[in-house]
Protein backbone atom coordinates (compact mmCIF):
# COMPACT_ATOMS: atom_id res chain seq x y z
CA UNK A 1 0.00 0.00 0.00
CA UNK A 2 2.50 2.29 -1.40
CA UNK A 3 2.78 4.31 -4.57
CA UNK A 4 5.38 7.52 -5.32
CA UNK A 5 3.85 10.46 -7.75
CA UNK A 6 5.39 13.32 -9.34
CA UNK A 7 2.99 16.94 -10.19
CA UNK A 8 4.18 20.24 -11.62
CA UNK A 9 3.12 23.60 -10.14
CA UNK A 10 1.20 26.08 -12.68
CA UNK A 11 0.93 29.14 -13.08
CA UNK A 12 -2.79 30.68 -14.08
CA UNK A 13 -3.33 32.82 -17.17
CA UNK A 14 -7.29 33.22 -16.28
CA UNK A 15 -6.70 32.84 -12.42
CA UNK A 16 -9.09 31.73 -9.53
CA UNK A 17 -10.08 34.07 -7.06
CA UNK A 18 -13.06 34.08 -4.83
CA UNK A 19 -15.14 30.34 -3.97
CA UNK A 20 -18.68 29.67 -4.55
CA UNK A 21 -18.69 26.98 -1.65
CA UNK A 22 -15.46 27.36 0.20
CA UNK A 23 -15.74 23.46 1.89
CA UNK A 24 -15.85 21.93 -1.87
CA UNK A 25 -13.26 24.37 -3.30
CA UNK A 26 -15.63 25.22 -5.71
CA UNK A 27 -14.45 28.40 -7.89
CA UNK A 28 -16.46 31.59 -8.72
CA UNK A 29 -14.66 31.55 -12.43
CA UNK A 30 -13.03 28.82 -14.52
CA UNK A 31 -9.51 29.49 -14.88
CA UNK A 32 -6.62 28.21 -17.45
CA UNK A 33 -3.11 27.45 -17.10
CA UNK A 34 0.52 26.22 -17.84
CA UNK A 35 1.98 23.42 -15.52
CA UNK A 36 5.17 24.12 -14.90
CA UNK A 37 8.39 21.68 -15.76
CA UNK A 38 10.95 22.97 -13.58
CA UNK A 39 8.69 23.23 -10.45
CA UNK A 40 7.62 19.25 -9.31
CA UNK A 41 6.93 17.47 -6.15
CA UNK A 42 7.23 14.02 -5.58
CA UNK A 43 5.44 12.78 -2.90
CA UNK A 44 5.89 8.82 -1.57
CA UNK A 45 2.67 7.54 0.57
CA UNK A 46 2.84 4.77 2.59
CA UNK A 47 -0.36 3.21 4.13
CA UNK A 48 -0.03 0.97 6.93
CA UNK A 49 -3.12 -0.98 9.31
CA UNK A 50 -0.73 -0.69 12.02
CA UNK A 51 -0.33 2.80 12.36
CA UNK A 52 -2.31 5.19 14.62
CA UNK A 53 -2.04 8.63 13.62
CA UNK A 54 -0.89 10.05 9.29
CA UNK A 55 2.19 11.85 9.50
CA UNK A 56 4.07 13.84 6.95
CA UNK A 57 7.35 15.70 5.89
CA UNK A 58 8.30 18.18 3.66
CA UNK A 59 11.82 18.19 2.52
CA UNK A 60 12.76 16.19 5.78
CA UNK A 61 10.58 18.65 7.91
CA UNK A 62 8.20 16.81 9.48
CA UNK A 63 4.64 18.66 9.53
CA UNK A 64 2.79 19.99 12.13
CA UNK A 65 -0.72 21.51 12.90
CA UNK A 66 -2.88 22.99 10.81
CA UNK A 67 -0.35 21.42 7.68
CA UNK A 68 -0.34 18.17 8.64
CA UNK A 69 -4.69 18.74 9.41
CA UNK A 70 -4.49 19.94 5.85
CA UNK A 71 -2.94 16.59 4.35
CA UNK A 72 -4.86 14.38 6.90
CA UNK A 73 -8.02 15.84 5.81
CA UNK A 74 -7.20 14.88 2.20
CA UNK A 75 -6.15 11.17 3.06
CA UNK A 76 -9.68 11.09 4.97
CA UNK A 77 -11.21 11.90 1.83
CA UNK A 78 -9.37 9.53 0.05
CA UNK A 79 -9.99 6.59 2.54
CA UNK A 80 -13.87 6.95 2.45
CA UNK A 81 -13.15 6.53 -1.23
CA UNK A 82 -11.61 3.26 -1.08
CA UNK A 83 -13.25 2.51 2.10
CA UNK A 84 -9.97 1.47 3.44
CA UNK A 85 -8.73 2.34 7.22
CA UNK A 86 -5.04 3.09 8.24
CA UNK A 87 -3.08 5.77 8.64
CA UNK A 88 -0.27 7.18 6.35
CA UNK A 89 3.59 8.37 6.08
CA UNK A 90 4.10 10.73 3.77
CA UNK A 91 7.32 11.97 2.43
CA UNK A 92 7.09 15.08 0.06
CA UNK A 93 10.15 16.77 -1.65
CA UNK A 94 9.93 20.40 -3.73
CA UNK A 95 12.16 20.74 -6.43
CA UNK A 96 11.88 24.39 -5.81
CA UNK A 97 12.45 26.78 -3.08
CA UNK A 98 9.67 26.49 -0.58
CA UNK A 99 8.77 29.42 1.27
CA UNK A 100 9.76 31.39 -1.80
CA UNK A 101 6.43 33.05 -2.49
CA UNK A 102 5.59 30.69 -5.31
CA UNK A 103 2.32 28.27 -4.85
CA UNK A 104 3.52 25.15 -3.97
CA UNK A 105 0.09 23.46 -2.56
CA UNK A 106 -0.57 22.57 -6.31
CA UNK A 107 1.73 20.31 -6.97
CA UNK A 108 1.84 19.14 -3.53
CA UNK A 109 -1.91 17.90 -3.46
CA UNK A 110 -1.67 16.94 -7.15
CA UNK A 111 1.04 14.40 -6.59
CA UNK A 112 -0.31 13.36 -3.21
CA UNK A 113 -4.29 12.82 -4.57
CA UNK A 114 -2.35 10.51 -7.05
CA UNK A 115 0.25 8.81 -4.71
CA UNK A 116 -2.62 8.06 -1.87
CA UNK A 117 -5.28 7.26 -4.15
CA UNK A 118 -2.91 4.52 -6.06
CA UNK A 119 -1.66 3.38 -2.69
CA UNK A 120 -5.45 2.71 -1.83
CA UNK A 121 -5.89 0.54 -4.47
CA UNK A 122 -8.26 3.09 -6.35
CA UNK A 123 -7.88 3.64 -10.15
CA UNK A 124 -9.16 7.11 -10.93
CA UNK A 125 -9.99 8.64 -13.76
CA UNK A 126 -8.00 11.58 -14.83
CA UNK A 127 -11.23 13.69 -14.32
CA UNK A 128 -11.66 12.18 -10.59
CA UNK A 129 -8.41 12.79 -9.93
CA UNK A 130 -8.72 16.22 -10.60
CA UNK A 131 -11.55 16.70 -8.89
CA UNK A 132 -10.26 15.29 -5.66
CA UNK A 133 -7.30 17.25 -5.83
CA UNK A 134 -9.66 19.64 -6.44
CA UNK A 135 -10.93 19.35 -3.18
CA UNK A 136 -7.33 19.61 -0.83
CA UNK A 137 -6.29 22.67 -3.47
CA UNK A 138 -8.60 24.43 -6.23
CA UNK A 139 -5.13 25.01 -8.45
CA UNK A 140 -4.11 21.29 -7.62
CA UNK A 141 -6.80 20.28 -9.39
CA UNK A 142 -5.08 21.94 -13.22
CA UNK A 143 -1.85 20.51 -12.20
CA UNK A 144 -3.38 16.52 -12.37
CA UNK A 145 -3.81 16.98 -16.58
CA UNK A 146 -0.86 19.33 -16.78
CA UNK A 147 -0.04 20.94 -19.90
CA UNK A 148 -2.06 23.47 -20.52
CA UNK A 149 -5.45 23.13 -18.37
CA UNK A 150 -8.82 24.38 -17.81
CA UNK A 151 -10.43 24.10 -14.76
CA UNK A 152 -14.24 24.65 -15.22
CA UNK A 153 -16.55 26.30 -12.94
CA UNK A 154 -19.83 24.29 -11.61
CA UNK A 155 -21.28 21.64 -8.88
CA UNK A 156 -18.85 19.55 -7.33
CA UNK A 157 -18.97 16.52 -9.71
CA UNK A 158 -18.47 18.98 -12.57
CA UNK A 159 -15.43 21.10 -11.43
CA UNK A 160 -12.45 19.30 -12.27
CA UNK A 161 -9.51 20.56 -14.96
CA UNK A 162 -9.11 18.75 -18.44
CA UNK A 163 -6.16 19.24 -20.45
CA UNK A 164 -6.50 21.84 -23.38
CA UNK A 165 -3.04 20.93 -25.08
CA UNK A 166 -0.21 19.00 -23.99
CA UNK A 167 2.96 20.94 -23.05
CA UNK A 168 4.99 19.84 -26.50
CA UNK A 169 1.95 22.62 -27.99
CA UNK A 170 3.73 25.73 -27.18
CA UNK A 171 6.96 26.06 -25.77
CA UNK A 172 6.63 29.02 -23.92
CA UNK A 173 8.90 30.08 -20.77
CA UNK A 174 8.61 31.26 -17.80
CA UNK A 175 10.79 32.99 -16.07
CA UNK A 176 9.62 33.78 -12.50
CA UNK A 177 11.66 36.73 -11.20
CA UNK A 178 11.81 36.37 -7.08
CA UNK A 179 11.97 39.63 -5.39
CA UNK A 180 10.85 38.18 -2.37
CA UNK A 181 11.41 34.70 -0.77
CA UNK A 182 9.91 35.23 2.09
CA UNK A 183 7.13 33.21 2.95
CA UNK A 184 3.48 35.23 2.23
CA UNK A 185 1.67 36.86 4.39
CA UNK A 186 -1.80 36.13 3.52
CA UNK A 187 -2.56 32.78 2.04
CA UNK A 188 -4.48 32.23 -1.34
CA UNK A 189 -7.10 30.89 1.13
CA UNK A 190 -7.44 34.14 3.08
CA UNK A 191 -7.78 36.22 -0.32
CA UNK A 192 -10.90 33.58 -1.64
CA UNK A 193 -12.42 34.35 1.68
CA UNK A 194 -11.81 38.31 1.41
CA UNK A 195 -12.85 38.05 -2.11
CA UNK A 196 -16.78 39.02 -2.16
CA UNK A 197 -16.08 42.14 0.40
CA UNK A 198 -14.08 43.87 -2.91
CA UNK A 199 -17.08 46.06 -4.94
CA UNK A 200 -15.23 45.24 -7.91
CA UNK A 201 -15.04 41.18 -7.49
CA UNK A 202 -18.99 41.67 -9.57
CA UNK A 203 -17.23 43.75 -12.48
CA UNK A 204 -14.65 41.27 -12.46
CA UNK A 205 -16.83 38.06 -12.18
CA UNK A 206 -18.98 39.61 -15.80
CA UNK A 207 -15.38 40.17 -17.57
CA UNK A 208 -14.02 36.65 -16.68
CA UNK A 209 -16.32 33.98 -19.28
CA UNK A 210 -15.69 36.23 -21.91
CA UNK A 211 -11.70 36.88 -20.96
CA UNK A 212 -11.44 32.81 -20.50
CA UNK A 213 -13.12 32.43 -23.66
CA UNK A 214 -10.73 34.48 -25.94
CA UNK A 215 -7.39 32.99 -23.72
CA UNK A 216 -8.19 29.56 -24.88
CA UNK A 217 -8.87 30.65 -28.14
CA UNK A 218 -5.11 32.67 -27.70
CA UNK A 219 -3.66 29.02 -26.53
CA UNK A 220 -5.07 26.87 -29.03
CA UNK A 221 -3.96 29.38 -31.81
CA UNK A 222 -0.76 30.76 -30.76
CA UNK A 223 -1.63 34.02 -30.59
CA UNK A 224 0.65 35.31 -28.20
CA UNK A 225 0.04 38.64 -28.55
CA UNK A 226 -3.70 38.28 -27.67
CA UNK A 227 -2.77 36.24 -24.70
CA UNK A 228 -0.50 38.64 -23.42
CA UNK A 229 -3.13 41.32 -23.32
CA UNK A 230 -5.11 39.38 -21.62
CA UNK A 231 -3.42 38.01 -19.25
CA UNK A 232 -1.60 40.45 -18.03
CA UNK A 233 -5.18 42.09 -17.62
CA UNK A 234 -6.46 39.56 -15.88
CA UNK A 235 -3.60 39.52 -13.23
CA UNK A 236 -3.72 43.52 -12.45
CA UNK A 237 -7.96 42.70 -12.27
CA UNK A 238 -7.45 39.98 -9.35
CA UNK A 239 -4.26 42.72 -7.67
CA UNK A 240 -7.13 44.90 -7.99
CA UNK A 241 -10.00 42.98 -6.47
CA UNK A 242 -7.30 41.83 -3.80
CA UNK A 243 -6.53 45.34 -2.56
CA UNK A 244 -9.81 46.99 -2.84
CA UNK A 245 -11.09 43.78 -0.03
CA UNK A 246 -11.58 44.71 3.30
CA UNK A 247 -9.07 44.36 4.72
CA UNK A 248 -7.04 45.70 1.67
CA UNK A 249 -4.47 43.28 0.88
CA UNK A 250 -1.11 44.41 -0.36
CA UNK A 251 0.66 41.46 -1.89
CA UNK A 252 3.20 43.66 -4.31
CA UNK A 253 6.62 45.08 -3.19
CA UNK A 254 8.80 47.32 -4.69
CA UNK A 255 10.71 44.77 -6.86
CA UNK A 256 6.87 43.46 -8.41
CA UNK A 257 6.60 46.95 -9.72
CA UNK A 258 10.33 47.02 -10.90
CA UNK A 259 10.18 44.21 -12.53
CA UNK A 260 6.31 45.06 -13.99
CA UNK A 261 7.66 48.42 -15.78
CA UNK A 262 10.70 46.46 -17.07
CA UNK A 263 8.03 43.57 -19.00
CA UNK A 264 6.29 46.53 -20.76
CA UNK A 265 9.70 48.27 -21.84
CA UNK A 266 10.63 45.40 -23.19
CA UNK A 267 7.78 44.62 -24.94
CA UNK A 268 8.04 48.29 -26.09
CA UNK A 269 11.40 47.61 -27.35
CA UNK A 270 10.02 44.23 -29.48
CA UNK A 271 10.63 41.39 -27.14
CA UNK A 272 7.40 39.08 -26.75
CA UNK A 273 7.24 38.60 -23.09
CA UNK A 274 3.87 39.72 -20.68
CA UNK A 275 3.57 39.45 -16.77
CA UNK A 276 1.37 37.55 -14.76
CA UNK A 277 1.08 37.34 -10.77
CA UNK A 278 -0.32 35.22 -7.95
CA UNK A 279 -1.36 35.82 -4.82
CA UNK A 280 2.68 37.00 -3.93
CA UNK A 281 5.35 39.49 -4.85
CA UNK A 282 7.08 37.58 -7.45
CA UNK A 283 6.81 38.34 -10.97
CA UNK A 284 5.99 35.54 -13.84
CA UNK A 285 7.35 36.37 -17.28
CA UNK A 286 6.23 34.55 -20.19
CA UNK A 287 8.10 34.77 -23.32
CA UNK A 288 8.82 31.95 -26.75
CA UNK A 289 12.11 29.91 -25.76
CA UNK A 290 13.75 31.59 -28.54
CA UNK A 291 13.86 34.19 -26.20
CA UNK A 292 13.91 33.36 -23.10
CA UNK A 293 17.99 33.81 -22.51
CA UNK A 294 17.87 37.43 -23.17
CA UNK A 295 14.65 38.11 -20.96
CA UNK A 296 16.76 36.33 -18.23
CA UNK A 297 19.93 38.61 -18.79
CA UNK A 298 17.72 41.59 -19.12
CA UNK A 299 15.91 40.14 -15.81
CA UNK A 300 18.85 39.82 -14.02
CA UNK A 301 19.88 43.43 -14.25
CA UNK A 302 17.17 44.60 -12.14
CA UNK A 303 18.10 45.93 -8.68
CA UNK A 304 15.72 44.48 -6.88
CA UNK A 305 15.30 40.65 -8.41
CA UNK A 306 17.34 38.63 -6.30
CA UNK A 307 16.99 35.52 -8.77
CA UNK A 308 15.19 33.92 -11.63
CA UNK A 309 13.43 30.52 -12.04
CA UNK A 310 12.95 29.60 -15.64
CA UNK A 311 10.42 26.69 -16.98
CA UNK A 312 8.91 25.21 -20.17
CA UNK A 313 5.74 23.70 -20.32
CA UNK A 314 4.95 20.41 -17.93
CA UNK A 315 3.53 17.15 -17.85
CA UNK A 316 0.49 15.85 -15.68
CA UNK A 317 0.69 13.84 -12.87
CA UNK A 318 2.36 10.82 -12.91
CA UNK A 319 2.64 7.54 -11.28
CA UNK A 320 7.16 7.19 -10.64
CA UNK A 321 6.11 3.74 -8.45
CA UNK A 322 3.56 1.50 -6.89
CA UNK A 323 1.64 -1.40 -7.31
CA UNK A 324 0.63 -0.84 -11.25
CA UNK A 325 3.63 1.75 -12.87
CA UNK A 326 2.36 3.51 -15.53
CA UNK A 327 3.95 2.05 -18.67
C1 LIG B 1 -3.81 33.50 -7.12
O1 LIG B 1 -5.36 27.02 -5.25
O2 LIG B 1 -3.68 28.22 -3.80
O3 LIG B 1 -2.73 31.40 -7.48
O4 LIG B 1 -7.54 26.14 -2.71
O5 LIG B 1 -6.79 27.67 -0.87
O6 LIG B 1 -5.14 26.09 -1.97
P1 LIG B 1 -6.41 26.94 -2.12
O7 LIG B 1 -6.09 28.12 -3.13
P2 LIG B 1 -5.08 28.13 -4.33
O8 LIG B 1 -5.44 29.53 -5.04
C2 LIG B 1 -4.76 29.95 -6.17
C3 LIG B 1 -4.83 31.42 -6.31
C4 LIG B 1 -4.00 32.02 -7.43
C5 LIG B 1 -4.68 31.92 -8.77
C6 LIG B 1 -4.66 30.58 -9.48
O9 LIG B 1 -3.68 29.84 -9.39
O10 LIG B 1 -5.64 30.31 -10.17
Amino acid sequence: MRATARACANIAFIKYWGTADAELNLPLNGSLSMALAGLTTTTTVAFSAERGEDSARLNGAELVGPALDRVSRHLDRLRTLAGVRGAALVDSRASFPLGAGLASSASAFAALTLAGSVALGLRLEERELSRMARLGSGSASRSVPGGFAEWLAGGDEESFAHRLAPPEHWELWDVIALVDERPKAISSLEGHRLAPSSPFLPARLERVPSRLAQVRRAVLERDFALLAELSEEEALELHLVAMSSRPGLLYWQPGTVEVLHEVRRLRAQGLPVFFTIDAGANVHCLTPAEHRRELEERLSELSLVARLLSSPPGPGARLLEGPEPEG
